[in-house]
This record gives structure tokens, C-alpha cells and sequence, in this order.
């Protein structure tokens, strides 16, 4: 099947102080139809204009923008109108209407499309209960918590039916328990309805909770790019090493003169047991130098460093038997120096 979304070659160049900034360069990505596909970058990386081009909010200075294999920057006003109403959109504000309950918030993009009102309420009420707040109906924005205001806004983007629903840090202004519900409410959208979603975030535990998909963008750039398991257990872009280890890379000049080696775990044994393996198995002592495992999914995913023993032999019978073991690749840290 196509691509719900194809991004090809973007850019997004705005005038700052009379200069061209590129808040996007060139960015092409490729977002299949149903899946949750993250877009995670530091603070300025260019996620609000990225995914404001996506439904033309914003107009890209360069490159093209396919919906459904439909050119959203050669259609007329008129059918850019029809096109955005199956591309909805979710906002760390919630940006309600506060002088509208919430039944009211929810018919709001019905009435604007011309259907009656008796049918948008209807529509309306079956929304209220998809999102578990139909006791709230008749409350207005205010009364109501930030979760529950994010869930009203989730049944508002969903009344017109779409096909897409971006969220840009729908998730960001919410506690971290409040943050697991919204976001399982968002999966299980997606899973009921099909919804394909994008979610734009600077936050990894909301990918790994719900993404399959993962890029990563700097500084209006894609660095790197895959499934999350990938991308996670194994960044290769210096953006991508930054958000998987905020705290900066384990010092590694402990081990000045013996072999580092990376270990990425993906999905299969745990790192204890490889450690405690190795010591048994083939009489090698390994230290570790750093490690950063987490769990996805239910699997256990990450990188660890280890430092191998001096004596060749020694190391190469634990390179080997650790490149034996499913699940886990090696490769070897040549600036382990610095
Ligand atoms: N209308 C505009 N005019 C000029 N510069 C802009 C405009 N909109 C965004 N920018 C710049 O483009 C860059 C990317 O902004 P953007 O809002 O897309 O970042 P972001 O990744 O969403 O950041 P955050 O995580 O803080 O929301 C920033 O440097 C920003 O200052
Ligand atoms: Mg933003």
C-alpha cells in the first residue's frame, strides 16, 4: 500500500531579522497507513513546523507534501478545505472553546461542515463515551482537569472522521500518569478506528510507549531514522546518542589500553545474565564500562559498553560468543580515547 503521508524534500524557510533561516531542510519521511509514527527532536528542531506542513498550515517554501498520494500544495482553496478535515489535530493546549461545553466543543467542526444539529449531537454523545467522559457533557472547559480537557479535544478532532490525527506534544503539559492514559486512549483509537497518527514529542517515553516508528529531527533535519526498537537500542546520529543518553556517553577512559565494544540488546537476553554467561562459559571477565537498557514492549532493549580483557585470546573468545548469542549485536568503539 502507498504511504498515508509522503514528505519529500522539504523546507521551510523563514525570514529572521532580514536573514533565511531553515527551521526545515530537505526532510522526506514516509508515515504508512495506521501505524503511530513519532517524530522526536530537541526544542527549536522544527516538529511544530513539520508537522504544520503536513496539513499546509504552514506553507513549505520548497519540496512536496503528499496525503494519500494527493499533492496538498496543488490543490484550490477549496479542496485544500476538504483534505484538511481528515487531517485533525491535537495541541499541548487542548485549545478549547471555553465559552462552549464540551458537548457543544465536540459538534463544533460538524456545524461548521453544515450537518444538522441534532445529528452532530448525536455524533457528538458517541464521542463523549469513546473517551470515557460522557458525564461531562454539559461542562464547560474549565472545570474539567488537563487530561480530561485533552480527552474532549481527542473526541473533537475525531467528529469529522479523519484519516490522521497529528498531535504536537498533545501529552507535554500533563503528568506522567495522565500522560500513559491519553496516550493508551490514543492507541486504542488508533487501533479501533485505524486512525493513522502522528505524534510529534521531545519526550522518548511517549514513543516508546506507543510508536512503532521513530525520527528524529535536528536542527530542521532528519538524523536518523526506523522502528523505535532500532533507533532506540542503537542511535547512530549524534542527535539520536543526545536523547538516548542525556547524560552525556559513559566516560570511557577507564579502560585505557584494552578493546571497548558496544553491546545493543534487541529484545532477547538481558544483560546479567550475558555478563554472568561470559565469566562461566568462557572464563572472560568483561567490565562495564556503561549501560542503558529499557524495556519495550515487554522486551528488553539498549546498548551497553563493555571493556574486554588485554589478552587478545581472551577477547576475541568473548567477541565471539557474545556475536553467538541471539538478539544482541556488537560492534567495536574505536574513539573509546576521547
Ligand atoms: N513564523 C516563524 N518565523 C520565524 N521563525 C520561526 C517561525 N516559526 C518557527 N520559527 C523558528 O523555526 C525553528 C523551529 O521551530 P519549531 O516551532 O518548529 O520548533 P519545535 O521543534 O516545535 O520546538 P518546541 O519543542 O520548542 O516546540 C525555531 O528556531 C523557531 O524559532
Ligand atoms: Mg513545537
Amino acid at each position: 500500500m502507498p504511504p498515508i503521508i509522503q514528505l519529500n524534500q522539504l523546507t521551510k524557510t523563514f525570514l529572521v531579522d532580514g536573514h533565511p533561516f531553515n527551521a526545515l531542510d530537505g526532510v522526506s519521511l514516509e508515515v504508512q497507513q495506521g501505524e503511530i509514527f513519532g517524530i522526536i527532536g530537541l526544542s527549536g528542531a522544527g516538529k511544530s513546523t513539520l508537522v504544520r506542513c503536513i496539513n499546509l498550515l504552514e506553507s513549505p517554501t520548497s519540496g512536496t507534501v503528499l496525503v494519500r498520494g494527493q499533492e496538498l500544495t496543488k490543490l484550490s482553496s477549496k479542496e485544500l478545505r476538504l483534505a484538511r478535515r481528515k487531517i485533525s489535530m491535537i495541541f499541548q493546549g487542548f485549545h478549547l472553546l471555553m465559552q462552549r461545553t464540551c458537548l457543544q466543543n465536540i459538534c463544533f467542526p460538524l456545524e461548521l461542515q453544515g450537518i444538522a444539529k441534532s445529528k452532530a449531537k448525536e455524533r457528538a454523545l458517541e464521542l463523549l463515551q469513546m473517551v470515557g467522559l460522557e458525564e461531562k457533557a454539559n461542562s464547560y472547559p474549565a472545570q474539567l482537569s488537563g487530561g480530561q480537557k485533552q480527552r474532549i479535544a481527542i473526541a473533537r478532532a475525531l467528529a469529522t472522521d479523519p484519516d490522521v490525527l497529528l498531535c504536537d506534544e498533545a501529552t507535554s503539559a500533563l503528568d506522567p500518569k495522565t500522560t500513559r492514559e491519553i496516550l493508551s486512549l490514543i492507541r486504542d483509537i488508533n487501533k479501533r478506528l485505524g486512525v493513522t497518527v502522528v505524534i510529534i514529542t521531545h519526550d522518548m517515553k511517549v514513543i516508546e510507549e506507543v510508536c512503532s516508528k521513530v525520527v528524529i529531527l535536528n536542527q530542521g533535519k532528519v538524523a536518523e531514522s526506523g522502528t523505535v526498537e532500532e533507533v532506540f537500542s542503537n542511535p547512530k546520529s549524534e542527535a539520536g546518542r543526545r536523547l538516548v543518553y542525556p547524560g552525556g556517553m559513559p566516560a570511557l577512559h577507564l579502560l585505557k589500553d584494552s578493546r571497548v565494544i558496544r553491546v545493543a540488546f534487541n529484545g532477547g537476553t538481558a544483560y546479567q545474565p550475558l555478563i554472568a554467561s561470559l565469566a562461566i562459559d568462557c572464563g572472560v571477565k568483561a567490565n562495564i564500562l556503561g549501560a542503558d537498557t529499557r524495556n519495550i514492549d515487554g522486551k528488553a532493549f539498549g546498548t551497553m559498553l563493555l571493556g574486554l580483557p588485554e589478552d587478545e585470546a581472551d577477547a576475541n573468545r568473548a567477541l565471539q560468543y557474545i556475536r553467538s548469542q541471539p538478539n544482541i549485536t556488537v560492534e567495536e568503539v574505536q574513539d573509546y580515547h576521547a
